[in-house]
């Protein structure tokens, strides 16, 4: 029977691959307004200035690759049952080749139905005012957005069940209900944290902590495990 890993993904593991995250110093909650655009209440006020947003994210998801952090957790998968979750939006752990993933808040690259919630494939760099839906309602992005519940939660806290191992990639733990991703594995499950820039909070709170960038610090970790199986 492998050994269980959860590897609970933030913004921080697909930095490098040139994708903004939003609370670092050039973050995009720096540059926009929460509020303006990624709730529910701007989507009704201005919904064109929304769909800006998301479509610069689409952009550059699609310009993005993978990275060594990405790539270098698919290896896990050959001795590990490995379940990815994010709270990213981009497609990276799937093109990277990860084959269980589970998204927090959305995907940029699927439009939802403001009618049924019906998801489409949406690989166009725009989604604009006017693109609807087969029944003819406007497609809005499937995104999560402050103050709408995150439906993937409860699949997420199953998920966490039965881990013996949990990485914790790039992410600042600002967001809730997401965050509490590290409270729901079980007491005796070990812990790792990889972010350059890790949180005084975080110390002594039985993680062991990889003060590193993803590329890096995902390779050592990756390395070690596997080093650990392949001598047994
Ligand atoms: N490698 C690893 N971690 C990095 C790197 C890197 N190269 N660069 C930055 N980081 C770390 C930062 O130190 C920070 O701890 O990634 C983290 C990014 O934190 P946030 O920008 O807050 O992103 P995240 O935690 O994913 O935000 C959660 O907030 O706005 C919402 O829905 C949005 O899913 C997002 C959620």
């Amino acid at each position: 029977m492998k050994q269980k890993i959860v590897v609970f993904t933030g913004a921080g593991v697909s930095a490098e691959s040139g994708i903004q995250t939003f609370r670092d110093g050039d973050g995009l909650w720096e540059n926009h307004d929460i509020q303006e655009v990624a709730t529910p209440e701007a989507w009704s006020k201005k919904p064109k200035l929304v769909l800006d947003f998301y479509n610069e994210r689409r952009k550059q998801v699609l310009k993005a690759t993978p990275n060594e952090a990405h790539k270098t957790l698919v290896l896990l998968e050959q001795f590990f049952d490995v379940q990815i979750i994010t709270q990213n939006i981009d497609d990276l752990h799937e093109r990277a080749g990860s084959t269980k993933v589970l998204h927090l808040h959305g995907e940029i690259l699927k439009a939802r139905s403001t009618f049924d919630d019906q998801l489409y494939d949406w690989k166009k760099p725009t989604l604009k005012l006017g693109d609807k839906c087969p029944k003819g309602y406007q497609l809005r992005p499937h995104v999560v957005w402050f103050g709408e519940s995150v439906p993937n939660m409860i699949v997420a806290a199953n998920c966490c069940e039965g881990a013996n191992l949990l990485i914790v990639i790039g992410t600042s733990l600002n967001v809730y209900p997401a965050a509490n991703i590290v409270n729901f594995v079980p007491e005796d499950c070990k812990k790792y944290l990889i972010d350059p820039k890790i949180q005084q909070s975080f110390i002594g709170n039985n993680i062991e902590l990889i003060e590193k960038k993803a590329g890096e610090g995902v390779v050592e970790l990756v390395n070690q495990l596997l080093s650990l199986k392949e001598n047994v």
